[in-house]
This record gives C-alpha cells, structure tokens and sequence, in this order.
C-alpha cells in the first residue's frame, strides 16, 4: 500500500512552485525495524518491514542548469550544481541526501542537470521510521526513470548509504535503504547483509504492528551510533584472535564461542557486542519461530532486544523504556525500540483484535507517567515504486 496522498499533493506542489507537471514521480515508504538490532553492519540478519507512510520525489525538465530542489514539507528551496562532489551547508542539510543520490548515481553513468524537484513525506521526523532512506531511495528511482537507466537495486541500496556515509555524517548498514526497497504487502523482509540476500516473509493474518512514538528527538549523526560501529568491529577484530576460524564481522562468531570467550576481550566492546550477537541469533532462532507461527517467543525475543539494547548497547532511553513496559502490561506480545536507538519509536506486535485497545492502554500508562507518545497501526507495505 503506497501513499496516494502524499503523492497527489507532491505533485500538485511541485505544478504550483514550477509552473509544470512532473513528467516522473517516485516513491519509497519508510521502515520499521522489527528485529536485528544494529546488525545490520556485522553483516547480520534483520527483520524488518516497509511501512504505509513515505517520501514522493518529483522531477520536470527546466531551462536552467542545475539541480532546482524544493523540500515541500518544510517549504524551503535550494539550488545545487549535481557536478559538484562536495555536500552542501548544513543549514540545508536535507537536500544533501537528494545531491547525495545524485552524485553517486553519476558513477553508474546515470547524469542528470537542469530538473527541477520537489519531495514530499508522510513519515514524521526524528521518528526513527527511516525518512532519509525513503528520500534516497525515492530520489534514486525518480532520477533513473527520468534518466531512463536502470541499475541493480543492491547498488540502489549502497548509493543510499553512501550518500548517508559521507553527505550526512553516519555510518549507517543497508537495512533502512533494504527495506524501503524491498518491502512486500502485509509481510516481513528477512535481509542478510553477508550474502546481500532478502526473503519476505509472510506475517499470520491476525497479528499487526504498532508504533509508539514518544517524541524525543533523534539524529543518528549526532548519536553515538558511530562510535559503536567501531565497537563492533573492534570486538570482531579481537575475537579473530581467539578462535581457528576467521571471525571478519560479529556474524561470524558462534553464539557459544561468544560465550566462552566475551571475557577475554575489551570490556566495553564486548558489552556491546553482547547485544548484537544476541540479536543474531534471536533473528535465526525467530526465523524457526516464524513458520511454526509461535508469535508468543517471538514476541517475546523483541522484550528480550530490548532489554539488552537497554543494558548492553546502551542505545535506549528513559521514554523508549516506559513505552516498552507499557506495551507489556497492556498486553502486547513484545516491543522493542526500532532503529538507531538514542529516541525514535518502538515497534509492538499485537494481536489484530486487541490492537486498538492496547494502543489506548499505552497511552494511558505512559501519562501515568508523565510521557505523551502517540500510536499508530502499521501496515506492512511494498518498496518503492515508480509512480509515472
Ligand atoms: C539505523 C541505521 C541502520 C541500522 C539501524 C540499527 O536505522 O540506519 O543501518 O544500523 O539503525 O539496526
């Protein structure tokens, strides 16, 4: 289910600011991670699924050279040369994702100058619901349809990423740009990030999704979400040292020889790399639990992520915890934070029938506690797709 709303007024934006329709409109939805947290970098496993809310990316031709871009939401207009390496000020720091895009498409040969854009979204901001993928990703396929090139999504992925390692600040893995790309209807992705591989994976009709949005604020570039990569990677190297098979990335440590061998390491990245090991092999372990449809262990493995997201990772906070606790007095099979950490959402699996009520219930328990969070029902939506 893709946003038609959100792409009408993109497109009717976009007719008004430029004075012509756009001849190509993309869109991508966001992402709620279910699963798999920060693992996606140890080339992991995740769960996630694409959401019903995402970014519509518009273009039409102009006379002028150039990259004329409008970011509709916040009704603000800048200009770039697409030639130019270089990411813009920070002052606009949300076109840098689109030049971003833009710029490494060009190393596929897929050049582009004198468009004017506009993008749109319905994800909100700072939700930890992957709105900058959805605006890469967005951009990447509005800009290759209106190129009329096609080129392997995998590298769509990567070019998402790397615009996110080097025009924003944060390096980030392949799940967000995974799933916006991938989604299927009413199911799951399961991603592998060694063999680059995706699954979907069919949801049991009588289970939903919420997010629970406390509103705190959420900017992984600014978050520690660099320092613990190298965390991750200092403990993988370490652990290479230890056992008679090569350990490259902490996927590749078995669950037992972690175990055994977590104390001899540093510390602090083996704090770290507790929840991540951990996280694997919850993910295979829910892969099993998934097809013998046992939704109270798996439910119980998004409880068990976040507590070790909580204590070991360190990548929570005090309102993504009550939003938690609230969703397990209220009756949900499990939640966990989704995404980065450090703010965001927190994603619940529920029972369809109870849904609304447990919504209500969270909310309730969270002003007991002085958190107002808002709740929505997801509904696991396909990836992107080029509109016309
Ligand atoms: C963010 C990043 C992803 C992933 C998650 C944590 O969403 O962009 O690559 O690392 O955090 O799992």
């Amino acid at each position: 289910m893709y946003d038609e709303t959100v792409t009408a007024d993109a497109i009717a934006i976009h007719t008004d600011t430029y004075g012509t329709e756009p001849t190509t409109v993309a869109y991508a939805p966001g992402r709620i991670e279910v699963l798999g947290n920060h693992t996606d970098y140890n080339a992991g496993t995740t769960f996630s699924c694409a959401i019903n809310m995402g970014h519509c990316f518009c273009i039409s031709k102009s006379d002028k050279p150039g990259v004329r871009l409008t970011a509709a939401d916040i009704n603000a207009t800048t200009e770039f040369d697409p030639a130019s390496p270089e990411p813009l000020e920070k002052k606009v720091q949300w076109a840098n994702y689109v030049k971003g895009v833009i710029h490494y498409l060009r190393g596929f040969d897929v050049v582009v100058d004198g468009i004017d854009c506009t993008f749109l979204g319905s994800i909100p901001m700072g939700a930890g619901l992957s709105s900058s993928a959805a605006l890469e990703v967005a951009t990447a396929y509005a800009v290759l349809s209106y190129a009329g090139k096609e080129i392997d999504k995998i590298d769509i992925a990567k070019i998402g990423q790397r615009a996110e390692h080097e025009f924003a600040g944060c390096s980030c893995g392949l799940l967000d740009q995974f799933s916006s790309i991938y989604g299927v209807h009413h199911g799951l992705i399961h991603s592998d990030f060694r063999t680059l591989e995706t699954y979907p994976v069919k949801l049991p009709d009588d289970v939903v999704f919420l997010m629970i949005n406390p509103h705190v604020k959420h900017a992984l570039a600014e978050s520690p979400y660099n320092a613990r990569r190298l965390s991750c990677e200092k403990a993988a190297a370490q652990l290479n040292e230890l056992v008679d098979y090569e350990v490259g990335a902490l996927r590749d440590i078995k669950f037992e020889d972690f175990e055994a061998l977590k104390g001899q390491i540093d510390p602090e990245a083996a704090q770290r790399a507790t929840h991540v090991v951990g996280e694997i092999h919850r993910v295979e372990e829910g892969v099993k639990l998934l097809s013998e449809g046992n939704l109270k262990a798996f439910g119980q493995f998004l409880f068990d992520s976040h507590e070790t997201s909580r204590t070991a990772f360190e990548n929570s906070c005090e309102e993504l915890d009550v939003v938690v606790e609230a969703a397990r007095e209220a009756g949900a099979l499990g939640a966990r934070l989704s995404g980065g950490g450090w703010g965001g959402s927190c994603v619940a699996l529920v029972h369809a029938v109870d849904a609304e009520a447990i919504c209500a219930k969270i909310i309730e328990i969270c002003k007991t506690k002085h958190i107002a969070p808002t709740a929505e029902i997801i509904i696991p939506s396909a990836g992107a797709i080029v509109v016309k």
